[in-house]
């Protein structure tokens, strides 16, 4: 994510917009939870921990018996959006019990003038059909929801047996769509966040937790 992307979405327009008509198979899913205290972070580059390891083992946790309950029996292809969401996947991959089978997708925004038409670009498509799939898209972090928007129309035109998203984290107050998301981790602040998967100019993206980056690192950015 650039400096200009971590922006917080203060004056967008309310475009409401729903991936998909049919949703519900039955499943329970999992609402996003709001994120405990804050605590000091003794990185010199942040202000504080928004989420700590132990949460996210936690929640981590809270997310795969979920999808195991929903999808018992079943196969679930897991498609992970590069490069923020590599940490959830190999976690939450290996916390489910059902059986998956693993993809991954690239995807660019085309920039800051047209991101908000959420018009998206892929630089690394799937490897194969999913065609009568049950698909689960593996996602870090929804802000706007406009990637994700565009990610559930185009990959529902792929006529895959059901479409459905597991975030970690998401903003609700920088949301700009109308979208259905089955399982979220934690509804956070729209904060700055790196860690676990996500960067600032490609950096802190393997800290082992989640946090908010000082005023003057986001400043020197
Ligand atoms: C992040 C994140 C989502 C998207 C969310 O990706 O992984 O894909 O932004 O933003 P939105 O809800 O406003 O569309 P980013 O483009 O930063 O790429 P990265 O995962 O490689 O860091």
């Amino acid at each position: 994510m650039s400096a200009e992307a971590a922006g917080i979405h203060t004056s967008a327009p309310g475009v409401a917009t729903t991936p998909r008509g049919e949703q519900n198979h039955g499943h329970h899913g999992l609402a996003g939870a709001p994120v405990p205290a804050p605590v000091p972070s003794t990185h010199p580059d942040l202000a504080e921990i928004l989420v700590t390891e132990n949460a996210l083992r936690v929640k981590i946790t809270e997310l795969a018996a979920a999808i195991d309950a929903d999808y018992a029996g079943q196969e679930v292809l897991l498609v992970g959006v590069l490069k923020g969401a590599v940490m959830l996947m190999a976690d939450l991959a290996r916390a489910l019990t059902i059986s998956t089978t693993l993809e991954f997708m690239a995807v660019s925004s085309y920039g800051s003038s047209t991101s908000s038409s959420g018009v998206v670009r892929i630089l690394k498509d799937l490897d194969r059909s999913i065609e009568g799939r049950h698909v689960l898209v593996v996602e870090d972090i929804i802000d706007s929801g406009l990637t994700l928007s565009w990610l559930m129309r185009n990959l529902s035109s792929r006529h895959p047996a059901s479409v459905e998203v597991v975030a970690l984290l998401r903003k609700p107050e920088a949301l700009r769509v109308d979208l259905d998301v089955r399982y979220v981790g934690f509804d956070i602040p729209s904060a700055f966040v790196v860690g676990y998967g996500l960067d600032f100019a490609e950096r802190y993206r393997t800290l082992p937790y989640v946090g908010t980056l000082t005023p003057e690192v986001i400043a020197a950015g």
